[in-house]
């Protein structure tokens, strides 16, 4: 099945799209229906553009993508096998696996800590970077999806460097924070109404080295965060709540950059 549009962009397009077909049907000026075309060529042409420029992906996260596309999750919902409905929609994919990827070789770091696993593909996209002594921690709450991704780890020669935990991801936090564990690089890509907690407890932990990067995904939903307040949902609200407090926060300095459906990073000075 066809991944529904999940980005800001991907929603532009698709609207640009209706509206050149009504506009067609109309029979509006010729004018017009050539400026929606050009506006509809330029934004439907940047994310095929960006994956022909981006250096592939490995054939062990293109089977991961593979098998995650694959998968009835609707099924394994009603049938109770996962906790909540996931989709195929929630994993990152190419660009932002291989943004993450160039991050972690540009940090140098060796301890990484993911909130929010799913399939594992950005877990082992990050994998991939690290050197043979670095680790991932990854924390998820559903354990199917953890051993749908352990399956697919276990396929790649960089998967032994991602332990899984699975639980709620602030009670790991809190057992991570007691074994006085500290991490070079944090990927959070879990439940949006927690993002707050996450970065609170992060900071006030030391969970992050000082100079250190956190990775937030999502940070633009959509587009919700900035457009009229009524059209926000709840996970919405949370994202423009977490957009707020980090861009408050004086400890930490920080660029939401507008890749897939908004990523910003952040640095503990
Ligand atoms: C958007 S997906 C993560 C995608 C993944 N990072 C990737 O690149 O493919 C979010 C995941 O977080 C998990 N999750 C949601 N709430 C959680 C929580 N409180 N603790 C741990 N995991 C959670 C969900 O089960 C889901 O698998």
């Amino acid at each position: 099945m066809k991944p529904r549009p999940i980005t800001p962009l991907g929603i532009l397009v698709q609207q640009l799209e209706e509206v050149l077909d009504m506009a067609k049907q109309a029979e509006v000026t010729p004018s017009v229906i050539a400026g929606i075309q050009q506006a509809y060529v330029l934004a439907a042409g940047i994310d095929p553009y960006l994956e022909e420029c981006t250096t592939r992906e490995s054939t062990a996260l293109a089977n991961l993508a593979q098998k995650t596309a694959a998968e009835d999750w609707s099924k394994r919902f009603s049938d109770g096998e996962t906790v909540r409905q996931l989709e195929q929609e929630m994993l990152s994919g190419h660009i932002e696996g291989q943004t993450l990827k160039l991050f972690v070789y540009m940090n140098q770091a060796k301890r990484i800590l993911e909130i929010g696993m799913f399939t594992g593909y950005s877990a082992l996209a990050m994998a991939e970077a690290l050197p043979d002594d670095g680790y991932i921690i990854a924390c998820e709450v559903d354990s199917y999806v953890a051993e749908f991704a352990q399956a697919c780890f276990a396929q790649s020669p960089h998967g032994n460097k991602i332990k899984v935990e699975v639980a709620p991801a602030l009670d790991t936090l809190a057992k991570l924070a007691q074994a006085q564990e500290c991490f070079d690089f944090i990927f959070i890509d879990a439940d949006k109404r927690e993002y707050v907690d996450y970065f609170k407890f992060i900071l006030a932990k030391d969970l992050l080295t000082p100079g250190g990067f956190i990775c937030v995904d999502n940070t633009l939903l959509q587009g919700q965060p900035y457009l009229p307040v009524e059209q926000r949902t709840p996970n919405g609200e949370a994202i423009a709540q977490f957009n707020s407090v980090v861009a408050a926060d004086d400890r930490v300095e920080q660029v939401l950059l507008p890749l897939r459906d908004g990523l910003t990073i952040i640095r503990r000075k």
